[in-house]
């Protein structure tokens, strides 16, 4: 059976460590992502809506001797009608156009605060880009709070760019977001 991924700050007597690794989280998941959820949000996910995305997968989880150290959230939404349209309209025209692609979305990233500038957030989004990547994204959006240092030097790193700011996007603190993108090599919505 499975730890459930909540740290014994004393460790288990006899108990080898544990590699490093990511994997799919499920609902044993959900109490450890709970209390990382709590430490590192003002406003965290709610337990209904974190069980929900475990459920649809494209949930990973970074795991070091058996503690849930951090996590990221993947959505990926099918290509909008007008996208669908525009590539229908150019292969009317007989213009070899590129079929319209997916969007991904970074929907939440957290690594527990004590194991922080580890290099577990590079290696969260790395998994969640290929993942999106496999599943032939074209771009992938986020949005981050304008004062997150850490989160837009991380998703600048990673090739994310500023394409819009969004005021009260955080509404209960009333904090603004930004709203970033990135987007593979040779996908149309590095035309817009
Ligand atoms: C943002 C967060 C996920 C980064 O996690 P992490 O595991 O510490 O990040 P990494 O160790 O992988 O760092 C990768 C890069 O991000 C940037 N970075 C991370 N933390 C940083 C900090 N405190 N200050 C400045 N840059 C930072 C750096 O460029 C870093 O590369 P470097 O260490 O080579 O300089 C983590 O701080 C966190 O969980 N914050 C609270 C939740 C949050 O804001 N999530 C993002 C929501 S949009």
């Amino acid at each position: 059976m499975r730890s459930s991924g909540i740290e014994n700050p004393m460790g288990h007597p006899g108990q080898r460590p544990q590699t490093k690794h990511i994997r799919y989280g499920d609902e044993q998941d959900l109490e450890a992502i709970l209390a990382i959820e709590a430490a590192c949000f003002a406003q965290p996910w709610p337990a209904e809506l974190l069980g929900r995305r475990l459920e649809q997968g494209s949930f990973f989880v970074y795991e070091e001797a058996q503690v849930i150290r951090g996590y990221i959230i993947i959505g990926l939404r099918p290509p909008r009608p007008w996208e669908q349209l525009r590539q229908q309209l150019q292969s009317w025209l007989g213009r070899a156009g590129k079929r319209a692609e997916p969007y991904g979305h970074v929907l939440n990233l957290a690594v527990a605060p004590r194991y922080r500038r580890r290099g577990i957030a590079g290696v969260l989004l790395r998994t969640g880009l290929a993942y999106l990547r496999q599943r032939r994204a074209g771009c992938v959006e986020l949005e981050v709070r304008v004062n997150n240092e850490a989160a837009l030097r991380l998703y600048r790193n990673f090739g994310f760019q500023i394409v819009a700011r969004l005021p009260r996007y955080y509404y209960q603190q009333g904090e603004d977001a930004y709203l970033m993108r990135k987007c593979f090599q040779s996908s149309p919505c590095l035309d817009r």
